[in-house]
């Protein structure tokens, strides 16, 4: 099983942006804790941190044919992206919507998901491992359906 992970504009500044909404652990806590999890069930992954809209259409393309899942964190572009979502709908890959803080808790801006409507799952709130669960709920559809 082949899934990748695409994270987008700040979540690089993971630990040092807003620590009260994000929290304190780093980029580097959440590549770890996603490797770490791949690698117990057996799944083939690759993550990708990007500022730039554009290239996260260009690395949700690049899956076609490739991967078998798509958990994605759109950080600020949830809110405007018409191009992600199309994206999504375009590959037809499972995907999974993944915001580490509790978005239907925050300002009105963030109400809106422009990709939740092509997306299987979305977890809010829930950290880093939020995106644990949605890698632990690609594998139970598509994997060897290991469970925790
Ligand atoms: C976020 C929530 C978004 O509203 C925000 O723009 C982000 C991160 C989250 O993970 O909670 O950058 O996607």
């Amino acid at each position: 099983m082949v899934i990748k992970v695409l994270n987008g504009p700040n979540l690089n500044f993971l630990g040092i942006r807003e620590p009260n909404i994000y929290g304190k652990k780093t980029y580097a806590d959440l590549l770890r804790a996603v490797r770490a999890e791949c690698k117990k069930r057996g799944i083939r992954v690759s993550v990708v941190q990007t500022n730039e809209e554009g290239k996260l259409v260009t690395e949700i393309q690049k899956c076609y044919g490739k991967a078998d899942g798509i958990v994605i964190n759109p950080a600020a572009y949830t809110h405007t992206s018409v191009a992600i979502l199309d994206a999504i709908k375009a590959v037809g890959i499972p995907t999974v919507e993944v915001h580490l803080s509790d978005v239907s808790k925050r300002e009105d801006f963030r109400q809106i998901s422009y990709i939740r409507q092509a997306v299987e799952l979305t977890i809010t709130g829930k950290g880093i491992d939020g995106y644990l669960e949605a890698i632990a709920y690609l594998d139970g559809k598509y994997g060897k359906g290991k469970t925790k």
